[in-house]
């Protein structure tokens, strides 16, 4: 059932041009620009009268939550909060009838994300599931809902299932703002990008043996920088968790906006640092962080756009568009640089996870761990 690859996690990985395709189909209309989500058509208008969205989840399912958070915020107006489900659980939060709750599962049977829907059914919370397992647990106790159609993820380390939790959370921020004149706009660019995300991950999926080669420089590594800000926080957050779960480096999940606040003293000539460096809106600030992080004889890999500013690859490929700090410091050296299509600022993080997804299955296929099977872990954790 593994096909041509070795693992179930590279197989599900490079599944996920079409995977993301399916997750989309029937729901979302590329020629008049619509979503339309059976499982939520009834519930729409009341979803959007809440008062409060509290999204709950746990892991790689918790990060697809903050990829979406920005873009529900900007499309939606309404205040959006995101809840790991165990801290969520400690904590016992005050949760009113008008708040609607939405819960992400791959399995739909993760105890404590069950347990925080437990809590917000009782307390008359409005819940939807965002779920791959038709059936599970959480499928059938929430309200209503949306499968994420991704098909079966075997691999323990979750990949497919991100992303196409991801475009779910997308369709439902479109669907939420589809009576909004104001975002229209903002919402045709996004579906316009939708359309072409398949094609483009199948792109990235192309970096698939430079990703191993440059990985091969890296295993005898124990700890590892990601560093990303804006939507690519929760891409940081979410290559980190995948390369500790299988290659056991303490990888961590860095804002870039925190260097300066303790993370920058980790920073030598010898961490290995990934630094998430597309372009968006926040391009200057993230500009700012390199030169924080060269500036201290950092060497970071980086995940760039195409066609990008040449950023920090030194003085013979400048090419003059971009006069920054961080290009000056660093002008004498050459830095590795993964570069992935450009898409909507909201979307870039489904094709920059790939690049992370890819290298944790080589740091660990090259350590001699099977990334299938990583140790202490179960693929649905069923007790809190
Ligand atoms: C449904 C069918 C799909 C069919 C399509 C045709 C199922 C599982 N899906 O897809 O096979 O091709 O209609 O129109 O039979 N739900 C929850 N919680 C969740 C997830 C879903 O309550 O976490 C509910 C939804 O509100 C809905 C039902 O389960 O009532 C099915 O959801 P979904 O598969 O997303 O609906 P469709 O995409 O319409
Ligand atoms: O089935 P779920 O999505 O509820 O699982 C949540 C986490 O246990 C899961 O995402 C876990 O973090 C993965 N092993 C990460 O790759």
């Amino acid at each position: 059932r593994k096909g041509n690859f070795d693992h179930f996690m590279l197989k599900e990985i490079f599944e996920q041009p079409e995977s993301i395709v399916n997750t989309m189909r029937g729901r979302v209309n590329f020629e008049n620009r619509t979503v339309k989500l059976g499982g939520l058509s009834n519930y729409i208008s009341a979803i959007r009268r809440s008062r409060r969205i509290v999204m709950i989840a746990c892991g790689t399912s918790y990060h697809s939550c903050l990829a979406t958070r920005d873009l529900f915020e900007e499309l939606t107006d309404i205040p959006i909060s995101v809840e790991i489900a165990s801290y969520f659980l400690d904590r016992r939060p005050p949760l009113f009838r008008d708040d609607t709750c939405i819960f992400v599962s791959q399995s739909g049977e993760t105890a404590d994300t069950i347990l925080a829907l437990k809590y917000c059914i009782e307390r008359g919370a409005m819940c939807v599931g965002v779920v791959n397992a038709v059936g599970s647990g959480i499928s059938r106790q929430t309200l209503c809902g949306v499968h994420i159609n991704a098909g079966p993820e075997i691999g323990v380390a979750s990949t497919k299932a991100y992303t196409s939790q991801y475009i779910t959370l997308v369709m439902i921020a479109l669907s939420l703002s589809e009576d909004r004149l104001s975002k229209q706009s903002r919402r045709n660019e996004i579906i316009d990008g939708l359309g072409k995300i398949s094609a483009q991950l199948q792109e990235v999926l192309g970096l698939n043996d430079r990703i191993q080669a440059v990985s091969e420089t890296l295993v005898d590594k124990l700890k590892m920088l990601i560093l990303g800000r804006g939507y690519q926080y929760a891409t940081a957050l979410e290559g980190a968790l995948k390369i500790k779960e299988i290659s056991y480096i303490l990888a961590e999940g860095i804002l870039t906006g925190e260097l300066k606040h303790g993370p920058l003293a980790l920073v030598d000539a010898d961490i290995p640092i990934i630094m998430i460096a597309t372009k968006d809106k926040l391009f200057d600030k993230i500009i700012n962080g390199i030169g924080q992080v060269t500036a201290r004889s950092g060497k970071p890999i980086f995940i760039a756009s195409q066609n990008g500013p040449t950023l920090v690859e030194g003085k013979k490929k400048e090419n003059g568009s971009v006069e920054t700090k961080a290009e000056l410091q660093s002008a004498e050296t050459s830095y590795v640089r993964f570069e992935v299509p450009e898409t909507v600022d909201c979307l870039q993080g489904l094709l920059n996870i790939v690049i992370l997804q890819i290298f944790g299955y080589w740091l660990a296929v090259k350590k001699g761990y099977n990334p299938d099977h990583p140790r202490n872990l179960a693929k649905a954790v069923t007790t809190e």
